[in-house]
């Protein structure tokens, strides 16, 4: 039995916001069960299915501060962290439409804990870049890192960053 969500989709993607200070309880299996479930709706092109998730437990947590010493305390700032790649091939059409989908799927893991009340921050750090960090996340070579999310329970609002009006980014081809 999934738990509802308190709010539409356009609300939902209005009001997420990306969250960098949360409170130190996880984010429960039970929920991060139901994220992962509808990410794989997410659109993919020949039903690839190229996401890759791995929720880091407190021994991967462990290796990936070994691997990354000076980034360390930044990997505490959340409680629950998943670590998102893609699974790459030899067709480099097909990884670039599979990066694409991998992302979607972010957002969608994204949008759906928001309107479940968890906060997320998608974060590209360092570690996640090297060999050592890859490996203790328990990256393959052939998967494209995506990101770490961030997930938890955030206790405050944060305003917006300003978004440009469709009309600097639409246009309308005759
Ligand atoms: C692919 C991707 C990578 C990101 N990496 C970082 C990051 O490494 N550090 C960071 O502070 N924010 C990162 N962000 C979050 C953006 O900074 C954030 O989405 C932006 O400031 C807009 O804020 P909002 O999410 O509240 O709308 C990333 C977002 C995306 C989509």
């Amino acid at each position: 039995m999934s738990s509802q969500p308190a709010m539409g989709v356009d609300e939902a993607i209005r009001t997420r916001r990306t969250h960098k200070v949360y409170g130190p309880e996880p984010v429960p299996r039970k929920q991060l069960d139901e994220l992962f479930e509808l990410a794989r709706w997410a659109p993919n092109h020949h039903l690839t299915n190229p996401w890759r998730f791995r929720v880091i437990g407190p021994n991967a947590l462990a290796r990936l501060k070994d691997a990354d010493p000076l980034g360390a305390a930044k990997l505490d700032r959340a409680p629950t962290l998943v670590a998102c790649s893609v699974v790459q091939s030899d067709d480099a059409e097909q990884n670039e439409e599979d990066v694409a989908a991998g992302a979607c799927a972010v957002y969608v893991i994204m949008l759906a804990a928001h309107a479940r009340g968890i906060a997320s921050y998608w974060r590209t750090p360092a570690v996640l870049r090297s060999r050592a960090g890859r490996a203790a996340a328990g990256i393959p070579e052939a998967e494209h890192v995506l990101g770490l999310l961030h997930l938890g329970y955030a206790d405050r609002d944060w305003q917006p960053p300003g978004r440009e009006p469709p009309a600097r980014f639409v246009t309308y081809l005759g």
